[in-house]
């Protein structure tokens, strides 16, 4: 039982960052409160964070395809942030990796500048949760508690 939590570019600045927009709460507070209820569920969650995409790219290759058996994650909850319009590379990781993942953005995309309506992984996420702020984290591990693991 093994999942993965990736954020993307600028996203260790959360609760600094633009707050209006990305809320207060820290990625530190995120990372813990998902920790433990994934804990909870006897569940470890792998959280990365990095402003260098290929950092991601090798985290997912690392702990997907290259990793023993044993050790693969099942899944992953990624706000891709600002590589979300741009990285094919990121993408392709997931591919890859063959795993179920969820898209999460803080804000709601679709209400910003027009760039960031397009997203290169939606038409390959489980789904995609944006503008409910930090909450969407949760309601991402709890897809995955219920539709992975059979809880709750
Ligand atoms: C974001 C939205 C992206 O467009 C932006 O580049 C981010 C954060 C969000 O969580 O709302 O860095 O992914």
């Amino acid at each position: 039982r093994h999942l993965l939590l990736l954020n993307g570019a600028n996203l260790n600045l959360l609760g600094k960052r633009e707050p209006h927009l990305y809320g207060t709460t820290t990625l530190a507070d995120i990372e813990a409160r998902l920790q433990n209820t994934a804990a909870k569920h006897g569940i470890r969650l792998t959280c990365v964070q990095s402003n260098h995409e290929g950092v991601l790219v090798d985290t997912l290759g690392e702990l997907g395809l290259l990793a023993d058996e044993n050790a693969r994650f099942d899944g992953v909850i990624i706000n891709p942030a600002a590589f979300t319009h741009t990285s094919v590379a990121l993408r392709d990781a997931l591919m890859a990796a063959g795993k179920p993942f969820i898209e999460v953005h803080l804000s709601n995309v679709h209400a910003r500048e027009p760039f960031r309506s397009h997203s290169y992984f939606s038409d390959k996420a489980v789904g995609v949760i944006c503008g409910l702020g930090d909450l969407g984290y949760d309601m991402a591990l709890s897809w995955f508690l219920r539709h992975v693991y059979d809880e709750v």
